[in-house]
C-alpha cells in the first residue's frame, strides 16, 4: 500500500538548473514513493515553472516559487521540513543558513564552502542553533562518492593490501566545450574554478579508500587551456597522516579522458576506475592479490540515488526523535566531511601559490555538535 502523502516527508528543491533538471528530479522519481517535492525554487518564475514541470507526474502538487518573496514563502512554510540546495558554490552556504536557522533540515550540494574560513565561521553558527531550536537540524552534503557501491566495497577491501605503500589518483577530465557544465558562470568566478569544484569528488574518493587523512601536501597548479579558468592542471604530492605518500594529478579537461584511484600495498593492490560495461557507466574495481591472481567487479554509479535516500531515512528519524534525543544523521554526508574535502584542495591551491612549499591540510574537526544537548 502506498502510505498518503500526510506521512511523507516534504522537501523543496531549491535551484533549478542543470544538476537539478538532469539528476535530481530524475532521482528523486526513482525514490517517489518515499517523499514529497512540494516545491521548487529559482531565482526566476521561468526556471521555476519549468523545472516543475518536470516533476509534475511524481510530485503532481509541486508548486514553483521564485525570488526572495519565493524563498520566504518556503522559510515560513511550516509542511516543509527539508531542503535540497542546488545552487552556486557562492551562495549555497548563506542559504543552507537562512534554511538551518527556519528549522529546516537541509542537504546542500558540494562543494561545501568556498573556502574552510567560510566553513568555520558557519559550522560555529550551526552548532550554536541548538540555543534558539528544539532540536539540531541536519546539515547533510551531498557527495556522492561516499555512497558510490564502489568505493564502499573497496573499503572493505582495504586491510587485505597489507602495508599501504602509495597512493596514486590520477583524473584526465573532460571538461571541455561539449561538457553542459562548460559554460557555468559561477564556476568562472570561483577561487580554485573547476579544480575545486570537480577535485572535491576526487578528495572525496582517495580520503574514503585511504581510511586516513591527508596531513600535508605540495603542489603545483598551472594554465593551460585558456578556455578554462585557472588553474586547469594541478600535480600534488601528498603525505597522510598514517606515513604513506601519493600523489594527486588533476587536468580539468583532457584528450584522453581517464580516472583513476590505485593503492599500491605489501600484499596487494586496489585499483577503482571509472568506466563503462554493458552501457552503463560506473566504476570497475580491480583487486590484484599476492598470488598474482585479479579480481575484477563493475559498480554502476549510484551515488546520487544513496545519498538522497540516506538523508530522506534521515529526516524521517529526526522527526520521530526530534524533541527527545538527537538522531545520529548518516556521517559519510556529514557538512564536516565535506568541509574537509575542500581543506585539503585549499591546501594544494596554497601551495601552489608558493611554488609548491609543503602546506598543512588544515583540520576540520566536528567538535561540539554531538556533545550539545538539545
Ligand atoms: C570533449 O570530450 C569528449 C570526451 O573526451 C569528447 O568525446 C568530445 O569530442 C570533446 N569535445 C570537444 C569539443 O573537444
Ligand atoms: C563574481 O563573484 C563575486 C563575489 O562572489 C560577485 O560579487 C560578482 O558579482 C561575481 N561576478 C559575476 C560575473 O558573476
Amino acid at each position: 500500500m502506498v502510505a498518503s502523502d500526510g506521512d511523507l516527508p516534504n522537501i523543496a528543491i531549491i535551484g533549478a538548473g542543470i544538476f537539478v533538471r538532469s539528476q535530481y528530479i530524475p532521482r528523486l522519481r526513482e525514490i517517489s514513493d518515499s517523499l514529497v517535492v512540494k516545491a521548487i525554487w529559482s531565482r526566476t518564475e521561468e526556471a521555476a515553472k519549468a523545472a516543475a514541470e518536470l516533476a509534475y507526474d511524481f510530485s503532481p502538487n509541486i508548486e514553483y516559487k521564485w525570488g526572495d518573496a519565493g524563498l520566504d514563502e518556503i522559510i515560513r512554510d511550516d509542511k516543509i521540513q527539508a531542503v535540497s540546495i542546488v545552487l552556486a558554490a557562492q551562495v549555497q552556504v548563506d542559504i543552507s543558513f537562512k534554511m538551518l536557522k527556519a528549522g529546516k533540515h537541509v542537504i546542500q550540494e558540494k562543494p561545501a564552502c568556498e573556502s574552510t574560513i567560510e566553513a568555520e565561521t558557519a559550522f560555529l553558527c550551526y552548532n550554536s542553533l541548538c540555543n534558539h531550536l528544539p532540536y539540531q537540524p541536519i546539515w547533510a552534503v551531498a557527495e556522492n562518492y561516499r555512497f558510490e557501491p564502489a568505493f564502499y566495497e573497496s573499503k572493505k577491501l582495504i586491510n587485505d593490501i597489507g602495508d599501504m605503500m602509495n597512493i596514486q589518483v590520477i583524473v584526465e577530465g573532460s571538461m571541455n566545450s561539449s561538457n553542459p557544465y562548460f559554460s557555468s558562470s559561477w564556476r568562472r568566478n570561483f577561487t580554485g574554478g573547476f579544480i575545486l569544484d570537480m577535485g572535491v569528488h576526487f578528495i572525496a574518493g582517495l580520503r574514503m579508500l585511504a581510511g586516513c587523512e591527508i596531513a600535508t601536501v605540495s603542489a603545483i597548479g598551472r594554465h593551460i587551456d585558456t578556455n578554462l579558468p585557472p588553474p586547469d592542471n594541478l600535480c600534488s604530492l601528498f603525505q597522510l597522516e598514517n606515513g604513506c605518500a601519493g600523489v594527486f594529478v588533476l587536468a580539468v579537461s583532457s584528450m584522453s579522458p581517464k580516472v583513476y584511484w590505485r593503492v599500491d600495498g605489501s600484499k596487494g593492490t586496489l585499483q577503482i576506475e571509472r568506466g563503462v560495461e554493458n552501457g552503463m557507466r560506473g566504476y570497475t574495481v580491480l583487486f590484484y592479490t599476492a598470488d598474482g591472481t585479479c579480481q575484477k567487479t563493475f559498480y554502476p554509479f549510484s551515488g546520487v540515488n544513496e545519498e538522497l535516500k540516506s538523508f530522506i531515512h534521515d529526516i524521517k528519524q529526526a522527526s520521530k526523535k526530534e524533541l527527545s534525543s538527537k538522531h545520529q544523521a548518516e556521517p559519510r554526508s556529514s557538512y564536516v566531511e565535506a568541509a574537509r574535502d575542500v581543506a585539503v584542495l585549499e591546501a594544494m591551491l596554497e601551495s601552489s601559490t608558493k611554488n609548491g612549499a609543503k602546506v598543512q591540510v588544515k583540520k576540520f574537526q566536528a567538535n561540539s555538535v554531538e556533545n550539545l544537548s538539545p
